[in-house]
């Protein structure tokens, strides 16, 4: 390690708005690195854990004045843009912002250029790749002849949640128990899981200057798609996936189906399937000659999905939607994330103003179920006890601990107590018989003297397309159950109190 390395580097991190971007930059903090990022909107980066200890300018890569400003000072540059996505005229975009980073890194003195571009199937010429691929390939050869010492390290999938490829083999598989599907599914690709993607990016900064190359990074697994989808299911805990694939579906019409089934936008899913036709195997593994593998990496792909997972599944949904000043893991959702990406989430979301103190709204809150009731149509919640316990579940009959107060991880009727900030927020998790996991979430705020907002979200995340059609089924009832619920809550809140022995009878 040289004396740079000793003290920290400057690291300028485009795309820090995008998904490897986002995630890259708290890994060259807690190295020890000073950040800069270039982003377009700068305002997008607010809500990140890391905002506050990177500093951010406005710009744009195919702007050469605010690429030559943003250049100034550092010593490693990471290109991690792309205009895929974007329509007619990608890769000239591509072109254009490739040449002006190289130029501009070359006239600052910047010691290295880091670039994550795509894995390429081997004896394929250049002109006969999809034009995301071909459009790649080109950017790495620009940024390696741009006079700068550069790494590209060249990934096929990766794996976590928020990349554009993993959310689209999630969508599939959880949303379609039987597939028609072309005949790519066979073709044979090595996926990588995020945090190895990111381990190798954070170790490229170290190169000497005479390494000036391409290098192909994969995981331990050569799969087809086929059997990644049916990997996944299982690890999802979904039934056994029937996969049939036919050969006459060509990519466009598959990339229209993808844009169908899944919500990844099709602009996005087209270039992603085009690719998928091609094999993509690492053919070399010459990065850990400079970048080494600790123990237990690179992960394989069944350890990648389960991490990739494990937020939704370990109900650690909050950190997501609300308190997004928890540092998460690489393979975690994050703040900037694609709306489409993170796994399907329904929310009925309500907000009242209450004329009552947030510490009234908070009795009200803290008191709910058991005897209390659920401050809805009774028969309804009654209806849906009588029905779980029918499918095996334990039904409403639970009650609670004590009357008045909650604590972590108490039973309430058919939830359990999941979070509680005094006063603030109660978040309960549904432990009745469901096809997906299910939130229901209480907050109180104040409003100014003797006034408060009562905020109120169901959340739930399916599981398969059973979990789809269960929320489908009963959304229509949810502005008598929730909606109800919320004007219930407020009214008791502002007469005072919790209810006492008997549930309110049903919404007005
Ligand atoms: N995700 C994968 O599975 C995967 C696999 C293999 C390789 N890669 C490679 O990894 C790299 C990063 O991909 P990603 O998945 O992180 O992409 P991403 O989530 O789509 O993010 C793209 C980023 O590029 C930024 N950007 C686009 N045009 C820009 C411009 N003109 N000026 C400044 N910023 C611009 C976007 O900013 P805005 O927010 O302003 O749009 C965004 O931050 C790419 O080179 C990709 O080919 C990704």
């Amino acid at each position: 390690m040289d004396g740079n390395a000793a003290r920290g580097l400057s690291c300028l991190v485009t795309g820090a708005t995008g998904y490897i971007g986002g995630r890259l930059v708290p890994e060259l903090l807690a190295e020890g690195h000073r950040v800069r990022c270039l982003a377009r909107s700068p305002g997008t980066l607010r809500d990140h854990p890391w905002a506050g200890s990177a500093e951010v300018v406005r710009g744009d890569v195919g702007d050469a004045g605010s690429v030559r400003a943003a250049m100034r000072g550092i010593d490693v540059a990471y290109y991690l843009v792309h205009a895929m996505g974007t329509g007619r005229g990608f890769e000239e975009r591509d072109r254009r912002a490739a040449r002006i980073f190289g130029e501009q890194a070359r006239a600052a003195g910047v010691r290295r250029i880091v670039f994550l571009g795509a894995l390429t199937p081997a004896g394929v010429p250049e002109e006969r790749l999809s034009p995301h691929l071909r459009s790649r390939a080109e950017v790495a050869r620009l940024l390696l002849a741009s006079g700068v010492p550069t790494t590209v390290l060249r990934a096929a999938v990766i794996i976590g949640s928020g990349s554009a490829s993993f959310e689209m083999l999630r969508y599939l598989t959880e949303r379609l128990p039987v597939m028609v599907t072309p005949s790519w599914v066979h073709t044979r690709i090595q996926p990588i899981a995020v945090r190895d993607v990111l381990r190798t990016l954070v170790g490229s900064a170290h190169m000497p200057p005479e390494v000036n190359r391409a290098f192909d990074i994969g995981g331990p697994d050569v799969l087809t798609y086929r059997e990644m989808m049916r990997r996944y299911a299982a690890i999802a805990g979904l039934p056994p996936r029937a996969i049939i694939p036919v050969p006459v579906l060509t990519p466009r019409l598959s990339s229209y189906w993808v844009g169908l089934v899944t919500p990844v936008p099709w602009a996005i899913a087209r270039p992603l399937v085009e690719s998928l036709r091609y094999e993509v195997v690492c053919r070399e593994d010459d990065i850990t000659t400079w970048v080494p593998s600790p123990p237990g990496a690179p992960l394989d792909f069944s350890t990648a999905v389960s991490l990739a997972l494990e937020r939704i599944r370990e109900a650690q949904v909050a950190t997501r939607w609300s308190s997004a000043s928890v540092p998460g893991a690489p393979s975690d959702p994050l703040p900037t994330d694609p709306d489409w990406a993170g796994g399907s989430l329904y929310t009925d979301r309500r907000e009242l103003p209450v004329e009552a103190s947030r510490e009234a709204l908070w009795r009200v809150i803290e008191s709910i179920g058991g005897e209390n009731g659920w401050y809805s149509f009774p028969l309804a919640w009654a209806v849906r006890g009588w029905l779980d316990r029918l499918a095996g579940g334990v039904g409403l009959r639970r009650g609670r601990r004590v009357p008045d107060r909650l604590r972590v991880g108490d039973s309430l009727d058919f939830w359990r107590v999941e979070e509680i900030e005094p006063g603030r927020l109660l978040r309960l998790r549904a432990e009745m018989r469901l096809p997906g996991v299910a939130w229901l979430e209480m907050s109180a705020e104040s409003d100014g003297s003797n006034r408060s907002r009562y905020r109120q979200r169901a959340l739930f995340h399916p599981r398969g397309l059973l979990g789809h059609a269960y929320w489908w089924s009963v959304s229509p009832f949810h502005a008598v159950v929730f909606g109800g619920m919320a004007r219930n809550v407020a009214r008791a809140a502002a007469k005072g109190g919790p209810t006492g022995k008997r549930p309110p009878t049903g919404p007005s």
